[in-house]
């Protein structure tokens, strides 16, 4: 998955470059600063110091030290004075500076904190806002993992009234723990070809009726016998008749998960591309996807799929059948992608933002 929020202490992430929230000194500080600097150890300040300081919205980049990463990328968010002093502006290029820097660098996966949302007082939503918008921009023409480091609830959450509408959707749908499997039982029992399967009778092995020579049997042995060998012969022609009809069948099967995925790309007018980033897939993925006829993604990545192609709840509840899965009202993380699909938003940031603050793994792929 291209870009994640997770929640973590950003010293711990085992990544190539993670990014500082710095002040112009570069010289340390509080909050993550100073927790990096900590993590660090001394030399790191020792080069922080032969660097000069650092511009607002500018970014400048050291090793890791005693850190699990290789790089630290230093920037200065802007302090949050109301709005009117391009705040935005600065903390877009904050995060440009830095993905820059770590594509110059040659990093494949980067962590950020919430710049600026801290000490420097930027509001909180806003700030996500521009973190997210500025990572999905780059990301959409390089292939790196974006991770959005959130050290505790308060300082990330979706609006309160967005939160509650959610939560009121769920209360009136959520069904509970058991729900799925009373729901799979009762969908077997009440579908209409849900027939019990005749229980396929053993098979009897064909050896049997050729293994003793029959001068050696009993009389009862041998009408055993007979009737095994009837059997068989039956056995045998019934799977003929079920082969022929298995064939048919099987000649009927429907358009598979990969087929409708890349037809729907195709009746969207999008590239395979604008389709996986889209969705927060990454490219390895996709094109394991698209050239493996038979591989099954994981429920979260075809829902993905689903909203970057904007598909209604029915088109949606079928390409999850094609691969598999059911939406099921025995699971928030479902009823939370219902809800945005039955609202029509398809922004698949916005709908892991809500799935982040219900504690709810991400919809992209690796999951
Ligand atoms: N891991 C991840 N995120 C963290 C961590 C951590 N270990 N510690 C704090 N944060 C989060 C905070 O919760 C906040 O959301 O980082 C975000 C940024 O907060 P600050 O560290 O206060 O940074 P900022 O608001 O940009 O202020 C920068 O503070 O520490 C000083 O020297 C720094 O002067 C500079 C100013």
């Amino acid at each position: 998955m291209p870009f994640q929020i997770v929640r973590n202490d950003i010293t711990k992430m085992n990544v190539d470059a993670i990014v500082n929230a710095a002040n112009e000194t570069l010289l340390g500080g509080g909050g993550v600063d100073g927790a990096i600097h900590r993590a660090a150890g001394p030399g790191l300040l020792a080069e922080c110091r032969t660097l000069g300081g650092c511009r607002t919205g500018e970014a400048k980049i050291t090793k890791g030290y005693n850190l699990p990463c290789r790089h630290v990328i230093h920037t200065v968010g802007p302090v949050w004075t109301g709005g009117a002093r391009q705040e935005a502006a600065l903390l877009a290029s904050c995060y440009r500076n830095a993905l820059r820097l770590a594509e110059e660098n040659r990093c494949e996966s980067v962590a950020f904190p919430l710049i600026s949302a801290g000490a420097y007082g930027y509001p909180r939503e806003e700030a996500m806002k521009i973190a997210a918008s500025t990572i999905r921009e780059f990301l959409a023409g390089h292939d790196m993992t974006v991770y959005l480091v959130v050290f505790d609830r308060k300082s990330f959450a979706i609006s309160e009234r967005l939160y509650a509408d959610i939560q009121a959707f769920i209360d009136d749908s959520y069904i509970g723990p058991d729900y799925e499997l009373t729901e799979s039982r009762r969908m077997f029992q009440n579908a209409p070809d849900a027939a019990p399967m005749a229980t396929p009778r053993a098979p009897a092995s064909q050896s049997a009726a050729q293994e003793k020579p029959r001068g050696k049997l009993f009389p009862w042995q041998r009408r055993k016998e007979a009737d095994l060998a009837g059997s068989v012969h039956e056995e045998l022609a019934e799977r003929a008749v079920m082969a022929d009809s298995l064939n048919d069948y099987l000649s009927q099967l429907d358009e598979g998960f990969r087929d409708m995925l890349l037809r729907k790309i195709d009746e969207a007018g999008m590239t395979d591309a604008e389709c996986y980033k889209r969705a927060n897939v990454d490219r390895k993925l996709f094109n394991k996807i698209k050239n493996q006829p038979d591989y099954r993604p994981g429920k979260a990545t075809v829902l993905a799929f689903a909203v970057a192609l904007r598909l209604p709840l029915p088109e949606t509840r079928d390409m999850l059948a094609k691969a598999g899965f059911s939406l099921s009202h025995s699971s928030k993380f479902d009823l939370i992608v219902e809800y945005f699909l039955r609202k029509g938003v398809y922004d698949i940031y916005e709908i892991n933002d809500a799935l982040f603050s219900f504690d709810q793994k991400l919809l992209g792929s690796g999951i």
